[in-house]
């Protein structure tokens, strides 16, 4: 920048409009710990599900009691290795048959020896490892790079625990898909804001006006943030030492958020405790997809008589459909406010005046910024049998035959 630029004051939310500034977006959001999955997702050995790492396709998978995660695109010619969202099986690319072993190892190479001069081995094809690791039933993931060492505990700080405690599950929870025409971060921060209830949800959140300032908290988690319902000035620290002791039982409604794009909800209905567990997946500059999944809170009862018992469980059966339409209107209507923003994201240009209940977007953009400002991610390591001028080593592909 020369010494009189004038500030570049659009730059914040230059991805939320323009295709490049998204790409390089999602590129450096690839080496942050994201939510990929749930592991009830991947019950059995060989079960997969694809999902999306920092804008790139990746599967994630289970040999045994391991799971690991690679970058869908076959080291071959680049093809989607899982074209469907989940199943079960042996990586085996459909277009020529490579198969892959749970390294991501090209092991199985039709005519190797014959069309490539060498042993699959010797050409040593490998996919793009996902790092992985998991907090309850949340799978994780990340790419490598060198400069990225935390592990996952020590990303998610104190968040490691109330993930632990709330997600926690072994069957399946209910999911629901929403896909709304704005970007990720308009709906993210949507959900930082407690002032735009009466505005945009008059008939549920915003029936009985503006959020009373005194009756809630907010708290800082590192690079994530929570919304307690209450007056508490250290409800966190409790909840916390509760987790960690396993004491923790629900108490409020309260709201979790953790860099980049997940949501926890913790909500009473009908005298019982629900988590709605959501992921704002970014799709493009102007498109997302809302994940939600939505499952009874893991503690046990405290009611345990047989009647309680059999309302629990008429509740866990009839519930979703209710709470469905609940939550697809609410997200609904801030997906529709966000949809109107996104109609002149281009037009941003200076930085928004944040208040007291918008304050936890503030936080989420600091750590944003910091994850915009790593180093970029290094390209992914040649076959050993390949030469890093490209080309392989039974036909060449130069600059003359490209
Ligand atoms: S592209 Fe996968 S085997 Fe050829
Ligand atoms: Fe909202």
């Amino acid at each position: 920048m020369t010494k009189n630029a004038a500030p570049d004051r659009a730059a914040w939310a230059r991805a939320m409009s323009d295709p490049a500034a998204f790409a390089h977006e999602q590129a450096q959001l690839g080496q942050v710990w994201t939510l990929l999955g749930l592991t009830t997702d991947i019950p059995n050995d060989n079960d997969w599900f694809r999902a999306t790492l920092g804008g790139r396709s990746v599967f994630v998978q289970r040999f045994g009691d391991m799971i690991k995660g690679f970058e869908n695109v076959c080291r071959h010619r680049f093809f989607p290795l899982r074209t469907r969202d989940r199943g079960n099986g042996v990586i085996r690319c459909g277009y020529h048959h490579w198969q892959y072993n749970k390294d991501g190892l090209a092991v199985g190479i039709p005519h190797c020896q014959e069309l490539f001069g060498m042993t699959p081995r010797e050409l040593g094809a490998r996919l793009t490892p996902v790092e992985i690791a998991t907090c309850g039933m949340a799978i994780f993931g990340r790419f490598a790079a060198p400069h990225a060492t935390e592990t996952l505990e020590q990303y998610l700080g104190d968040g490691y625990l109330i993930i632990q405690a709330l997600c926690n599950r072994t069957t399946p929870p209910h999911r629901l898909t929403i896909k709304a025409k704005a970007n990720w971060r308009a709906l993210f921060h949507i959900g930082l804001d407690d002032y735009h209830l009466v505005a945009v949800h008059p008939k549920t959140f915003g029936k009985d006006g503006y959020l009373k300032q005194d009756t809630v908290r907010y708290f800082r988690l590192g690079r994530h943030s929570a919304y307690f319902n209450g007056t508490e000035n250290d409800a966190i620290v409790s909840m916390i030492a509760q987790c960690r002791d396993g004491t923790y039982r629900p108490y409020g409604y309260r709201i979790f958020q953790f860099f980049p794009n997940v949501s926890i909800v913790q909500l009473r209905a009908l005298k019982s405790w629900y988590i709605l567990l959501m992921q704002y997946i970014a799709v493009a500059p102007d498109r997302t997809e809302v994940r939600i999944w939505f499952y009874p809170a893991p503690f046990p009862a405290t009611d345990k008589s047989w009647l309680a018992s059999l309302v629990r469980r008429y509740l866990e059966f009839w519930m979703p459909p209710f709470l469905w339409a609940y939550v697809r209107r609410v997200i609904r209507e801030d997906a529709s406010a966000c949809e109107q923003g996104q109609t002149v994201a281009h037009q941003i240009d200076g930085l928004p005046i944040l208040g007291r209940q918008e304050e936890r977007i503030a936080w989420f953009e600091e750590t944003y910024a910091e994850a915009m400002q790593a180093p970029p991610l290094p390209p992914p390591p040649m076959a050993s049998g390949v030469s890093d001028s490209g080309g392989h080593v039974a036909v060449a592909f130069t600059k003359d035959n490209k």
